[in-house]
């Protein structure tokens, strides 16, 4: 049925250029993992392109980015919640450019710049790699002033930042606010988006952070023994709220650094004060399109600190895997 007679979308021919620069049933490169292990078990291999339903669109991937999830998952840590069909292509993070829609997307073209978070529910395409497929609600237009590596920067913590900042601590104008891991991939987005709603932030980091910190207008403290004294120095008041990406126990000094109803939130999985609420980053594409907003005023900004070509993946995670990388680390796809 041709539905333009009757008021109804377009064909997926009329929806997508004549000259698609590609074939059905193609092949691309892909990073994928065909048992579960550590950076070792990666392979750079041709596999077919990712399928397209008609609500879905193709996206040419221009960069991803890595987060730790991506090791547990590898690792087989959520086996038991996820099902995993091999050879898996790691990966949740996409800035690319759509290259076909399907007949009933909408609110995306051929041509557009967008970002994503394409976590599905099961482990098969992921974003280490040339093409995904996604669903429009996924999806964002790209932050113009990003490049492609910071905005693939941007999705997965920047969702978990921010979900964890405005909704689940409701950070409010003239708190103060501690973000324990300032300097790493949800913490410097953390920190920002907190300063953006009038807060004055703590963050803790390594010392050869702090001038990062600085730079962002977040007062730098180094973590173990001590923090809580170095935290009460900048705060005499006490901090109202506190943020924990870090996990490794920071949560226990809340009580000694924060107001008689400091609140607290973990991505962290850590409980150590009581009543933390426990942040899970969600799909949320308001939340994708608040981060793009506050990018493109200028309020925040996605440090790569290490980019990496997509057959370089094995690398990229080992350095991951440090948990020091001072920002993101991406991957860039030709
Ligand atoms: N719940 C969710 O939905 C969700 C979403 C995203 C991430 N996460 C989790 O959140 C955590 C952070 O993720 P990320 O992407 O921000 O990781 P990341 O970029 O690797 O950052 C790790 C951070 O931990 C800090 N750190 C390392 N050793 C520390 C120590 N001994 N004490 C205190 N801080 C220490 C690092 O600080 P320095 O580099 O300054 O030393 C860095 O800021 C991970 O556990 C991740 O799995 C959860």
């Amino acid at each position: 049925m041709r539905w333009e007679t009757d008021g109804g979308p377009a064909s997926v021919a009329e929806k997508n250029p004549p000259d698609l620069p590609r074939a059905k049933g193609m092949i691309m490169k892909a990073v994928v993992y065909h048992s579960f292990g550590g950076p070792e078990v990666l392979e750079v291999v041709e596999v077919p392109e990712p399928k397209m339903f008609a609500d879905q669109v193709r996206i040419r991937i221009k960069a991803t980015a890595l987060n730790p999830a991506d090791l547990g998952f590898q690792a087989g840590a959520v086996d038991a919640l996820v099902d995993s069909f091999f050879p898996v292509i790691p990966g949740w993070d996409v800035a690319g450019i759509v290259e076909e829609v399907g007949i009933g997307t909408t609110g995306f073209k051929p041509g557009d710049e967008v970002i994503g978070f394409v976590r599905g529910v099961i482990q098969r395409y992921g974003t280490y790699a040339e093409q995904i497929t996604a669903e429009p609600r996924q999806l964002a237009r790209k932050p113009a002033n990003l490049d492609w590596g910071q905005a693939a920067g941007l999705p997965l913590v920047g969702l978990t930042a921010y979900q964890a900042v405005v909704h689940a601590l409701g950070v409010r104008e003239g708190e103060t606010v501690l973000v324990h891991g300032a300097a790493g991939g949800v913490g410097h987005l953390a920190v920002q988006i907190a300063a953006a709603r009038g807060a004055s932030v703590i963050g803790t980091a390594s010392e050869s952070n702090h001038g990062y910190l600085r730079f962002l207008g977040v007062q730098p403290v180094t973590y173990g023994v001590g923090l809580a004294d170095r935290v009460r120095a900048l705060a005499p008041g006490g901090v109202d709220a506190v943020l924990d990406t870090a996990g490794r126990g920071a949560l226990a000094i809340t009580q000694r650094i924060g107001t008689a109803d400091v609140r607290a939130a973990s991505v962290a999985n850590s409980n150590e004060h009581p009543g933390t609420i426990q942040v899970f980053a969600h799909l949320d594409q308001a939340d994708l399109e608040a981060l793009v907003e506050l990018a493109e005023a200028g309020k925040l900004s996605v440090r790569v600190a290490w980019s990496f070509p997509l057959d370089q993946a094995a690398d990229a995670q080992r350095l991951l895997s440090e948990g020091h990388s001072g920002g993101k680390i991406v991957l860039t796809v030709a």
